[in-house]
């Protein structure tokens, strides 16, 4: 990591932090609601926040255009789950003609994608992320705590035959709880234009189950792919989270997002915008920069943009999750943005 902080901030620019980090990404929370209850996520009795407390969709786009007038090119909608937000695919092709973004990619639990899968490809949406952390349906109603799991399976139809592309699939593994399914879900992936992220296991569960030998590392996946084929490493894209692995046979490729044991803060390039118009400069920040009291006070795009720049400025190194001082965020991630 680059030195101390001795710079002052530039007022002008691209969005950097002290340690030279450019910010190209931003995430935007569309809601904190979710129709499932994913263990690792939400909790069952979860609470959500009163409507009015969300960013208009006016309101999403201008802190879009004054990050995009800054270097942000990439924009990925989150939440909860965004397509419970009416409008989603609205808002989706309002940004997508921002000047300056590029790319525009969702998470989601897939849902309700066979409804919007079209709407939303039209909107301009490339990309979705869909997560999926087991193949059984009993295992699904476990986890996800709703018997969806068809649900999902029709939303990757759905998104396939709209043409979304990548379609990324995102799996959480928890050690115990479907850690012996890695092999499984590369050999079905393999059949499918599915690029299959495992995750490990980080503490933003609102249930507060988290600890750190439920975490199934990276290494364990990877020896649990082994069983499928040899595989190799794809040239790193160093601000991708994921590093990502290629079957010498030519038949798919997989990732895995190493948040807890290869934290990449190095190269994060990232930052949040929460559904109640709070900017985190980290998923695990303690932090968060307030822009809606900003934007509903009639400020001007200076204004904003300048506590924007702030927010970025004061970015730690990273976080650390598997060190003993490490502080756990107070909100989870439905209330954050996955
Ligand atoms: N650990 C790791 N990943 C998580 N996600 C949600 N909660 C957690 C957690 N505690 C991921 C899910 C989902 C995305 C929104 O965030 O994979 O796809
Ligand atoms: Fe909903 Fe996604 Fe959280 Fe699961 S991980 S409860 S689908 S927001």
């Amino acid at each position: 990591m680059a030195g101390p902080d001795v710079q002052t901030m530039p007022l002008h620019g691209l969005l950097i932090d002290r340690f030279g980090r450019v910010v190209r990404k931003l995430r935007v929370s569309l809601t904190d609601r979710c129709n499932f209850r994913c263990v690792y996520c939400m909790p069952e009795d979860a609470e959500f926040m009163p409507r009015d407390e969300l960013l208009t969709f006016d309101e999403i786009e201008r802190v879009v255009r004054i990050c995009a007038a800054m270097g942000v090119d990439t924009i990925r909608l989150t939440g909860g789950e965004p397509l419970l937000r009416p409008g989603a695919a609205e808002i989706t092709a309002r940004l997508k003609r921002v000047p300056g973004v590029r790319k525009i990619s969702m998470t989601t639990n897939g849902y309700m994608l066979p409804h919007l899968a079209r709407d939303l490809k039209r909107a301009g949406l490339d990309g979705v992320n869909i997560s999926l952390d087991t193949l059984d349906r009993e295992r699904f109603k476990r986890i996800a705590r709703r018997d969806y799991i068809d649900h999902v399976y029709a939303g990757l139809r759905a998104a396939e035959e709209a043409g979304l592309a990548p379609i990324k699939i995102n799996c959480v593994v928890m050690r115990g709880v479907n850690d012996d399914e890695v092999a499984d879900f590369l050999r079905w992936a393999r059949e499918f234009p599915y690029v299959v992220r495992f995750i490990e296991f980080m503490p933003l569960d609102g249930d507060r189950i988290w600890q750190r030998r439920l975490v199934f590392t990276m290494e364990e996946i990877l020896e649990r792919a082994r069983e499928v084929g040899p595989f190799e490493e794809v040239t790193p894209d160093r601000a991708s989270p994921a590093r990502t692995f290629r079957f010498l046979d030519g038949r798919g490729e997989f990732g895995v997002i190493a948040s807890v044991t290869q934290p990449f803060c190095d190269h994060c390039d990232r930052i949040r915008l929460t559904q109640d118009g709070r900017i985190r400069n980290c998923l695990f920040a303690v932090e968060e920069t307030d822009l809606r009291a900003l934007l509903r006070g009639g400020a001007d795009d200076a204004a904003v943009e300048r506590r924007i720049r702030e927010a970025v400025w004061a970015k730690w190194a990273g976080h650390r999750i598997d060190a003993s001082d490490f502080v756990r965020p107070e909100r989870a991630m439905y209330k954050i943005g996955g």
